[in-house]
C-alpha cells in the first residue's frame, strides 16, 4: 500500500500549484485595464465619456466605480436607473454589463450586454482607473 501513498501525495501537489497557477493567470487578466479601455473605445465610447462633466447619450463614466445609481449631476436619467438604488460596486457593474435590463429594468441604454466574461473584468478595471 504504502508504494500508493507518495504518487497520490505528489497529485495532490501538482492540482493545488496548478489551481494557484490558474489563480495567479485569472487575478492578471482581471487587471488589464489596457485592454479593458481599447473595450470601452469599441462598445462604450460612443455614449461615453471617460473625462468629468462630459455627458453624451449617456452619462460620465469618470468615477463611476463607487458611484450611487443616477448620480451623474446634468444628465437626464431613466426613471428606472434613478432609482434603481445601487451602488456601481465592480460586482455590481459585471452584473449589469453583462445584461443590463436584468439588474435595471426598463433603462434606456440600448446596450444588449457584453458577454465576454474576461472582456468584462478588463472593462471595469478600466472604469477604476477613470478616478
Ligand atoms: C448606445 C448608447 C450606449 C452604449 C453603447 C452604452 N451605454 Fe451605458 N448608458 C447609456 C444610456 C442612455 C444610459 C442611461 C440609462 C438610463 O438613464 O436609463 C447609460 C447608463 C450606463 C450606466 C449607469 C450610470 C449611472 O450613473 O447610473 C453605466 C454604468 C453604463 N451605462 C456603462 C456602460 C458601459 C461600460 C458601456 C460599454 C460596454 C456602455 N454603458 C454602453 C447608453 C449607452
Amino acid at each position: 500500500m504504502s508504494c500508493f501513498r507518495y504518487p497520490v501525495a505528489v497529485r495532490v501537489l501538482a492540482a493545488a500549484a496548478f489551481l494557484s497557477a490558474a489563480g495567479w493567470a485569472v487575478s492578471a487578466h482581471a487587471a488589464d485595464a489596457a485592454a479593458g479601455k481599447q473595450v470601452f473605445q469599441q462598445q462604450c465610447a460612443i455614449c461615453h465619456a471617460d473625462k468629468p462633466g462630459v455627458n453624451k447619450i449617456g452619462p460620465s463614466l469618470f468615477g463611476v466605480v463607487g458611484r450611487h445609481t443616477g448620480s451623474e449631476k446634468g444628465y437626464s436619467y431613466s426613471v428606472a436607473n434613478k432609482n434603481a438604488n445601487l451602488v456601481w460596486t465592480p460586482e455590481n457593474l459585471d452584473k449589469y454589463l453583462d445584461n443590463p435590463q436584468a439588474v435595471v429594468p426598463g433603462t434606456k441604454m440600448p446596450y444588449g450586454g457584453l458577454k465576454n466574461a474576461t472582456k468584462r473584468a478588463n472593462l471595469i478595471a478600466f472604469l477604476e482607473t477613470l478616478k
